[in-house]
């Protein structure tokens, strides 16, 4: 879809009381990315170039995520949310198209569901268009009003609702589309009347309403789509869905995963085809799988660690920072952490890298073919050469390194065979 003529303003600058966290809301993860993360990506796979974020609360913190490329705007004090697009509206002076509102609490939007809207509203020339769900738990969410011809007349938010008006089902998802001097018109004439003594964009709409504009909307597909995350409890349940959407694009692609519901894989992992993946499996950020690999059950593998192809990993294990080579076996507890391990080295039960020296995090390098005994400790800096073999229990000290080939035991670990 051309969105040549479209710009965003993306809503950042709330402290998101409700969280009851000293972290600023959109920066708290979902499946190990910020929430703004995913609300970004949807404006660049728009392919939207105008992107204002409003921020306000750690906006330092904030704005260093969202990073270069996307205009700040700062809200110093939480006014409300048409306080906030009335102080990213000097960023778009000279603009005159679609102004695209989005929440940065509204990780679950599809990048369909945008085009779909962005087009119901150029198509029809409405002067805003509200993308509505519907709810069988409509609580916390502004309720959208209708006239007696079921037109569109207004929001009212949760809080300021009566009791007939709380047994609305339709719902206000907070993603809009405004006609740009529409939208500039009517935010002069939003007021602070409710409870909260908040400035409402949801306000616009009952004015311009009384201004006889016209007002469309369509109505979300999915609903999860629209969850607003604004507490920890919403943001468990969008971590949930999410995960679900992470996981079917991975079996998609042929991942075995045998129990999806207890597989926890960052929304950047990268895995290859007829990996199987065990019950209870975390996988962090930062984490490559080859093809091939048996992974879990009870597998924790850690940020930036590599996996290459035909590797068999758990149970009860955590890789850390490593780099594991091809049909290496790692099938029983064991911690790994800083280390690079050759094609098809076999790690007994029970070792451990032992990668921290109290200052410092220390490499341990662990060659082709090389055979660890049970209950190895690999005290880094060390190297275990190409085939070389450690009788069960060893303890290897730091910088004694193994030769290729040879077999050392013992506590240190000295050489039994060359
Ligand atoms: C908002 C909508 C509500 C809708 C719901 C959907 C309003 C008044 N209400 O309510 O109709 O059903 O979203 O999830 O718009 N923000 C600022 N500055 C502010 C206030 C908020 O930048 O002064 C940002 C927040 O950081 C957040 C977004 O705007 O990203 C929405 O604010 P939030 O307080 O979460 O609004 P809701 O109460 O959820
Ligand atoms: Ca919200």
């Amino acid at each position: 879809m051309n969105t040549k003529n479209v710009v965003a303003i993306i809503l950042a600058a709330g402290k998101g009381e409700r969280m009851k966290s000293s972290l600023p809301k959109v920066l708290h993860q979902v499946c190990g990315r910020p929430m703004i993360g995913y609300v970004l990506d949807l404006t660049r796979s728009l392919k939207i170039d105008k992107v204002v974020a409003v921020v306000g609360y750690k906006r330092e913190e904030v704005g260093k995520f969202i990073g270069k490329g996307i205009k700040l705007s700062v809200q110093e004090k939480m006014l409300g949310t048409a306080d906030a697009v009335k102080k990213a509206m000097p960023a778009l002076r000279g603009f005159s198209g679609t102004v695209l509102v989005l929440y940065g609490d509204t990780v679950l939007l599809k990048k369909q569901t945008l085009e779909k809207l962005l087009k119901h509203h150029i198509d029809s020339g409405a002067d805003v268009t509200l993308l509505t769900g519907k709810l069988d738990k409509p609580a916390g969410y502004g309720r959208v009003l209708r006239d007696k011809y079921a037109s569109i007349c207004g929001i009212v938010e949760d809080k300021d609702a009566d009791d007939f008006q709380k047994e609305i089902k339709e719902v206000n998802t907070g993603i809009v589309c405004f006609k740009k001097s529409s939208l500039e018109r009517t935010l002069k004439e939003v007021k602070p009347n409710n409870r909260k003594k908040e400035y409402y964009l949801t306000d616009t709409i009952a004015i311009l309403n009384a201004k006889k504009a016209i007002i469309e909307n369509i109505e979300i597909a999915d609903i999860n789509e629209s969850l607003g995350i604004n507490s920890c409890l919403e943001l468990s349940q969008a971590n949930c869905i999410m995960q679900q959407r992470i996981n079917e694009a991975l079996m998609d692609k042929g991942v075995r995963i045998i129990d999806p519901k207890t597989a926890y894989i960052n929304y950047d992992a990268s895995i290859g085809q007829d990996t199987v993946i065990y019950p209870f499996t975390v996988i962090e950020k930062n984490v490559k799988i080859g093809k091939q690999c048996s992974i879990g059950p009870f597998v924790r593998l850690r940020e930036d660690t590599e996996i290459k192809d035909n590797a068999t990993l758990g149970n009860f294990l955590e890789v850390s920072r490593s780099k594991v080579g091809y049909g290496a076996f790692i099938k029983h507890f064991g911690y790994i952490g800083d280390s690079r391990l050759g094609d098809r080295a076999n790690i007994g039960a029970g070792t451990v890298t032992a990668n921290f020296d109290g200052k410092e995090k220390q490499v341990s390098v662990i060659e082709d073919d090389a055979f660890l005994g049970c209950d190895t400790v690999l005290v880094a800096p060390v190297k275990v050469g190409k085939a070389a073999k450690t009788g069960a229990g060893s303890v290897v000290t730091k910088n004694k390194d193994v030769p290729a080939g040879c077999t050392v035991v013992g506590v240190p670990a000295r050489i039994l065979k060359k």
